[in-house]
């Protein structure tokens, strides 16, 4: 059987690292931190690396939880213009440079940033 991108790029480990990294991120950004309705970045860490397992062929445990992701939708409450994709953008290619190239080789990182870059595009909900 072929592997799944979720399994050929390390499985549950390297998802953890990834999201783990974006969030640190985005809790030092002064752009992306204030959108969080949260004080605590826990939960939404934890939904995000949901997500991203199932999307890339990993547990299906977002969408049991969440339903179906609806991603737009469930960021309509923020405004996201493109100062804000940006941000989050940057927050995103420092956490996939933070997994090594024998985890992550050149392909599958650049299958993970392209599809970063389209995913973040299309969240964008203001033109400011
Ligand atoms: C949720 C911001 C793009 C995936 C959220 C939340 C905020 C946010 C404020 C609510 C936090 C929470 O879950 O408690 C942003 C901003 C983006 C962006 C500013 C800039 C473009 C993206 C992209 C993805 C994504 C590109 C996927 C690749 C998610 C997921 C959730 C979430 C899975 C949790 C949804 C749920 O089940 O409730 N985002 N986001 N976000 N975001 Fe984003």
């Amino acid at each position: 059987m072929q592997q799944t991108f979720y399994e050929a790029v390390g499985g549950a480990e390297t998802f953890r690292k990834l999201t783990a990294r974006f969030y640190e991120e985005v809790a030092k950004d002064d752009i992306v931190r204030p959108l969080y309705p949260e004080e605590d970045l826990g939960p939404a860490e934890r939904r995000m690396r949901m997500f991203l397992e199932q999307y890339w062929g990993g547990p299906h445990t977002y969408s049991d939880e969440r339903g179906h992701p609806r991603l737009r939708m469930r960021h309509n409450p923020f405004k996201i213009g493109p100062l804000e994709r940006d941000a989050w953008l940057r927050c995103m290619h420092t956490a996939i440079a933070s997994i090594d190239s024998d985890t992550l080789d050149d392909a599958h990182r650049r299958a993970l940033t392209d599809y970063m870059e389209m995913a973040a595009a299309s969240m964008v909900n203001s033109a400011f």
